[in-house]
């Protein structure tokens, strides 16, 4: 039996931003933050000594991809516990930037060739434990423009890397729709950020 909660049950919501390294994430959540001064913004990698070691495997060109999987994982497991299952507890309205779905897209990008099925496999090491988004937001751009505005900084951050992570996350809103709200992020900022808020306000009131 799924631990993942249901959607809909208490004050609480879940609201999860994802795409692509440039996909202009940080501007949305500027606005958000601005307007919403109640909700709490988090984000993963968290602030956390796991959420540093995190940051450390990233910058790693050497990095085992599976050891990476596992601190992304670990990392969310303190976020559920530190942030996200509080907020919702005391039915308070939690902005993620980035969560499961990041994993699924990035992680079975680098685990593509090590293991068989490896979203499924990244989806069902978090399904026991996990809370699943009331809505996600994907700020969608192509790989092209994500990577020029993300300036390649890491290695998830090239354009080739970019366009397998960009199918991965099409296969996964394909699987869930109804939890996904896709947003154009090649749109004027303003434009966006409305987009957004709009999906956002259908989830919190109802
Ligand atoms: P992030 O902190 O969002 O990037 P930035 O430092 O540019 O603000 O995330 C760091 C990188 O890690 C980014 O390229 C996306 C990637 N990532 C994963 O591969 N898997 C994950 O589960 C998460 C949360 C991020």
């Amino acid at each position: 039996m799924s631990q993942a909660r249901a959607r809909g049950d208490g004050e609480g919501r879940l609201i999860t931003l994802e795409g692509l390294d440039g996909s202009g994430k940080s501007t949305v959540l500027a606005g958000l933050r601005e307007r919403h001064p109640a909700w709490t913004f988090t984000r993963e990698p968290t602030g956390s000594w796991y959420g540093d070691a995190v940051r450390r495997s990233v910058g790693s060109e050497t990095a085992d991809p599976i050891a990476e999987l596992f601190l992304f994982i670990a990392d969310h497991a303190e976020h559920l516990r530190t942030t996200v299952r509080p907020t919702l507890a005391s039915d308070g309205v939690v902005v993620s930037d980035r969560y499961i779905d990041s994993r699924v897209a990035y992680q079975a990008v680098t685990l593509a060739e090590l293991i068989d099925e490896p979203a499924g496999f990244i989806w069902g090491v978090h399904e026991p434990f996990t809370i699943l988004p009331d809505l996600t937001v994907f700020l969608d751009v192509d790989p092209e423009t994500a990577a020029e505005r993300a300036g390649a900084t890491n290695k998830f951050e090239q354009v080739a890397h970019l366009r397998q992570v960009r199918r991965r996350y099409e296969a996964i809103i394909a699987g869930a729709p109804e939890r996904f709200t896709r947003v154009d992020a090649a749109a004027a900022p303003e434009a966006v950020l409305t987009a957004v808020e709009t999906a956002i306000d259908a989830v919190v009131q109802r």
